[in-house]
């Protein structure tokens, strides 16, 4: 923020992964930091992701939103959001602000799903606990295997593999759930602890043949 101010250039935030996440009452990057909201010259961000709806929005000064109005191919040729879409967004933004206990009950699961990840000696990269967790495998094949054992036993989480991420990153995102029981968390890790284990020993079974 000082760089920035330094340099009297402007800050785009993208709070995609942030809202309804970071900051104790879920307001996103600004509440985590104790940031005033006023010093960000533009923030994105997506109704996909904690609003459970479709679409995105745009927040800066009046005079930067008109301007944007004019100029952006999204207005300019398109559709704004069908009301059932920002129904259910505005719905979400409601259970958020009414009940922000939603957001500790995410940080705290989270946690625990990452502390329990660790503890089973699964690769969670830079993870740092935030509603969405990723397990690294050490092939796409290894966790090609370990989502389809998953889904096997009704448990989605589809895999992401080149070129989503970098080729030898392969790994499942975990999105975790203020819905989600500990008992949950804990079935899932163990099931991937499991199907890793299984892929590895076939592998070596089949490198020795
Ligand atoms: C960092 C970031 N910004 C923006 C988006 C856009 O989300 P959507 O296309 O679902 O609105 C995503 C989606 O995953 C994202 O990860």
């Amino acid at each position: 923020m000082d760089i920035k101010d330094r340099h009297d250039a402007w800050l785009l935030l993208d709070e995609a992964h942030s809202y309804g996440v970071l900051g104790k009452t879920g307001r996103g990057l600004c509440e985590h930091f104790n940031v005033d909201p006023k010093r960000i010259e533009l923030t994105i961000g997506t109704l996909s992701k904690s609003f459970a709806s479709s679409g995105g929005f745009i927040a800066a000064d009046t005079n930067v939103i008109e301007w944007l109005r004019f100029t952006l191919p999204g207005f300019v040729y398109s559709v704004g959001l069908s009301p059932a879409t920002v129904a259910s967004a505005h719905k979400a933004l409601d259970i958020l602000r009414a009940e922000p206990q939603r957001v500790t009950k995410l940080r705290s699961n989270s946690c625990h799903f990452l502390d329990a990840a660790k503890a089973a000696n699964l690769n969670t990269g830079m993870a740092v606990g935030e509603a969405v967790v990723p397990i690294l495998f050490s092939s796409p094949e290894e966790c090609m295997f370990v989502a389809e054992t998953l889904m096997a036993q009704g448990i989605y989480a589809p895999p992401v593999i080149h070129v989503g991420i970098p080729k030898d990153l392969p790994r499942i995102r975990f999105f975790i759930s203020a819905a989600h029981s500990i008992a949950d968390l804990d079935r899932v890790v163990v099931a991937v602890a499991h199907a890793a284990q299984l892929f590895q020993t076939q592998h070596a079974r089949l490198s020795a043949e």
